[in-house]
């Protein structure tokens, strides 16, 4: 991952509001970064940006070959599928899907059959501590577990790039835990890069390195 002066505004009634201002890093194949800043300070703007949901307004933004400033909507799409893991801060789960189903629409479209998504999610649910939870929808599980669902999906694909923004906020110090080295698993077995947002320390101080966001740009915390 490469980022040269990437900046992103948000256009209010009164005025710009700057969020990114001419960030530029780079992230090796494998690495393991968590982004830490102050509420407000850009994280999930920035991961948005990496992950393709939101097209990069200025500057230089590579990922794994891919010029996410060139790209169309559908290739943009096409980029989200083929690439990224996105563990969403407030979940994105399907409230009509059980949490099985919800792992395996991301596995349907990347075009894996029926049998082999079920396993895959069955898999990824007990990994996460939800084999007993798998027929569950979203409204019958807690907020702890439907985070929970939300890392199994992102996992489901084995996409190289995995980020997940706040990935641990709703879960006790087990579940947390249990969470973390599963994720870490993936930059250590897999070389996929990882990038994970967080506002707690210890979740920051597991990752090998650190990005700290405050007013648009990179600073020491
Ligand atoms: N669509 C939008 N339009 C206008 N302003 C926005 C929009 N989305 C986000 N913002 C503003 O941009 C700033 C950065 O938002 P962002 O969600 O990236 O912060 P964050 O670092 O993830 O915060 P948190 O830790 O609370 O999740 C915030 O001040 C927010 O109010
Ligand atoms: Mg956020």
């Amino acid at each position: 991952m490469e980022v040269r002066n990437l900046s992103h505004r948000y256009e209010t009634s009164d005025r710009p509001l700057v969020v990114l201002d001419g960030l530029s890093f780079s992230i090796p194949p494998g690495g393991y970064v968590a982004l830490t800043g102050a509420s407000g300070a850009g994280k999930s703007t920035l991961l948005s940006i990496l992950g393709g949901l939101e097209p990069p307004q200025s500057g230089h933004v590579h990922v794994g070959g891919h010029d996410l400033h060139a790209l169309g909507g559908d290739e943009l799409a096409a980029y989200r599928r083929s690439t990224v893991g996105f563990v969403f801060q407030h979940f994105g789960l399907l409230d009509t899907l059980t949490a099985s189903e919800n792992v395996e629409v991301a596995l349907a479209l990347a075009g894996a059959r029926a049998g082999a998504r079920r396993r895959r999610a069955r898999e990824l649910l007990a990994a996460v501590g939800l084999a007993d939870r798998a027929a569950h929808r979203p409204g019958a599980l807690s907020g702890g577990e439907r985070q929970r669902v939300a890392i199994a999906r992102a996992l489901a694909n084995r996409s190289r790039l995995v980020l997940a923004d706040e990935p641990t906020g709703n879960l006790d110090e087990r579940a947390a835990t249990q969470v973390l080295d599963l994720l870490e698993q993936l930059p250590a077995e897999r070389g996929c890069t990882f990038v994970v947002v967080t506002h707690d320390r210890t979740v920051a101080g597991r990752a090998p390195s650190r990005l700290h966001l405050a007013e648009g740009r990179f600073s020491t915390p």
